[in-house]
């Protein structure tokens, strides 16, 4: 800095005078040899200058506003809401959520290990079919947590309940969810798993509302859908998500994307929290 001033003053005093003309002849000549490399020196100098600023403060001036932990999809700001829900899956076709295929299709082993459940954790499995993902987390939240199941249709809760008992699992409980209603207890759920569900929701707003009442403070919702925007996925396209529609719907019922698992064969595992206001 004070290095900066200095040349500017010996710099204007000298070509000020050099341009009054006095300066003549041979010896002015040489005069003016030194005062140019005189001037060339002191402009070679460094001059300090002032400090850039730190990169992240830049950057968090430049970023726009977001709740802390929310990540974004970049596809899902320009989505609009214009999904139509698929039927529901009949309790007829019941055999299809168990059939031997779906372990190389959905490989349920690692998606419940990508949950990171601990014991004395409450679940729902919302949707819970005839328990296909119920028996499996059941003993890892034992003993002392618990797997509350749902499903909209009593039928699909009657054949969980068998292949519960015939595990022998005691720490889980059912529960009769309506169209807009989770029938889950306020307040009382850690993570909410919903497989191959959330596209079958006919009133999802209402449902997500519900749901967010039923989550505890730092409750979550896992949302798994066969993937949209992959063709190799050999399902029917009313029954497939994109991921940015799915964060889209989310962030309009006030869910933010917090985790993402792209790793499963078909699907993707989208994990959000409720924005807290
Ligand atoms: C394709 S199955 C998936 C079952 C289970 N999640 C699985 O992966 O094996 C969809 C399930 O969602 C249930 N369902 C649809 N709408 C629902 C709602 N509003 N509340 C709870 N369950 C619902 C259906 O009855 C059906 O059992």
């Amino acid at each position: 800095m004070y290095r900066g001033i200095t040349n500017v003053s010996i710099e204007i005093p000298l070509i000020t005078y050099w341009n009054t003309g006095r300066f003549s002849g041979r010896g002015a000549q040489w005069v003016r040899a030194l005062l140019v490399v005189g001037l060339l020196a002191c402009r070679a100098r460094p001059v300090a200058t002032p400090p850039a600023p730190a990169p992240d403060i830049v950057m968090v001036a430049a970023r726009p506003p977001r709740p802390a932990g929310c990540l974004t999809d970049a596809a899902a700001a320009g989505q609009q809401q214009a999904r139509l829900p698929a039927a529901t899956m009949s309790y007829r076709g019941a055999e299809w959520l168990t059939r031997p295929e779906r372990i190389a299709e959905e490989d349920p082993e690692r998606l419940i290990a990508a949950l990171h459940l601990r014991p004395g954790m409450v679940v729902a499995d919302i949707g819970a079919g005839v328990g296909y993902h119920t028996w499996r987390m059941a003993p890892l939240v034992a003993p002392n947590g618990r797997i509350v199941a749902t499903d909209i249709q009593p039928q699909m809760l009657a054949d969980l309940e068998r292949n519960v008992r015939a595990r022998g699992l005691a720490n889980v409980s059912t529960a009769l969810s309506g169209d807009g209603e989770t029938g889950l207890p306020s307040d009382a759920i850690d993570l909410a798993l919903m497989v191959d569900v959330y596209h079958e929701l006919s009133q999802p707003a209402r449902f997500l509302a519900d749901l967010r009442r039923a989550l505890r403070p730092q409750g979550r919702l896992a949302l798994v859908e066969f993937r949209a925007e992959d063709p190799k996925v050999p399902i029917r396209p009313e029954h497939r998500m994109t991921a940015a529609q799915a964060t889209a719907e989310m962030a309009a019922a006030g869910f933010c994307l917090v985790g993402r698992d792209d790793t499963l064969p078909w699907q993707h595992l989208l994990v959000f929290e409720p924005l807290r206001h």
